[in-house]
């Protein structure tokens, strides 16, 4: 039997809710103000749709004003750069979020890089990502990898330094933005992927797993140094052997919670956590258009 922590993802995502709505409120009374997030949806892709609704209603539930745009699958992008710029343009927005993936014949590069990069609330713009690898203030972090490292600094009493990290996968989305976060909190991070040599070695040394590659259960918790911390960004959707499917994520959740002190599920673990961050990073764009401090999280 087990005694890892499992780390409730949807508790610290509620608590991150509460604490933003708390944040919104002060910014009303003090300031006039109120923090509005603008979500544009192009075609019909149906997790996209669900997405989309719980982004709008989580907004409205933390005091902000909620904009939702939804645009046809054949919208051009010329009609797609021309409500970015709108929406650059209008006060009422603080936050812009194109939601991904787009249709085929839209280029996701020349979209993201129309959005003014103070309203960038993806954080996927490359002054955005310059930013965060340089350190400069004022940036915007991607939601999933900001709520991972919100939860590691719950984790570890809000200091990592000196832990040796392994991020497993080099995406813009997370992996990369993973390691410059945890380089940040002064670990020492070791990016692992597709053509990494000894995967298991790289893993065995971490006491920080991060598994963000998108392929079910890859990452086993042989491998694992005794206490690990894991997270696991993955949320994949396999088939079960008796019918039906369930979600499991990049961790292989039944060896690695024999070896973890800590770790989050597959779901209620980092899920929750992406539009908890995503409320998070409307509220500090807000703040930073209008020359205030952003409330720490
Ligand atoms: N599609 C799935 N997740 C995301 C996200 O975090 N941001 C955007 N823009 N699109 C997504």
């Amino acid at each position: 039997m087990s005694d890892a922590k499992i780390i409730d993802g949807k508790a610290f995502a509620a608590n991150i809710r509460e604490k933003v709505a708390a944040g919104v409120e002060k910014l009303k009374s003090e300031n006039g103000i109120t923090p509005g997030l603008a979500v544009v949806l192009v075609g019909e892709d149906p997790a996209s749709q669900v997405y989309v609704r719980n982004k709008g209603k989580q907004t409205v539930e933390a005091g902000m004003e909620s904009f939702e745009f939804k645009m046809s699958e054949d919208t051009t992008q010329d009609a797609l750069l021309a409500k970015v710029e709108e929406l650059n343009n209008d006060p009422k927005v603080n936050g812009i979020l194109v939601q991904l993936p787009l249709p085929k014949h839209i280029d996701e590069e020349a979209v993201l890089s129309a959005i003014n990069p103070d309203k960038d609330v993806d954080g996927f713009h490359v002054i955005n990502v310059g930013r965060l690898n340089t350190g400069m203030a004022g940036g915007l972090v991607p939601c999933t990898p900001l709520g991972c490292i919100l939860m590691l600094r719950d984790h570890f009493g809000g200091d990592l330094s000196g832990k040796k990290a392994v991020v497993v996968g080099r995406s813009n989305i997370v992996g990369k933005p993973m390691f410059n976060l945890l380089l940040q909190e002064s670990c020492t991070v070791t990016v692992a992927h597709s053509r990494t040599a000894d995967l298991p070695a790289e893993v065995g040394a971490a006491d920080i797993v991060v598994a963000a590659v998108g392929r079910p259960e890859m990452v086993k918790g042989e491998w694992m140094k005794e206490g690990a911390v894991v997270i696991d960004v993955g949320i994949n959707r396999i088939e079960k052997p008796e019918g039906g499917t369930r979600l499991v994520g990049d961790v292989d959740f039944a060896s690695a919670v024999e070896k973890a002190s800590a770790i989050t599920p597959v779901p209620g673990g980092v899920g929750p956590m992406t539009i908890a961050c995503l409320l998070v990073n409307t509220l500090t764009a807000a703040c930073q258009q209008n020359g205030l401090e952003a409330p720490k999280m």
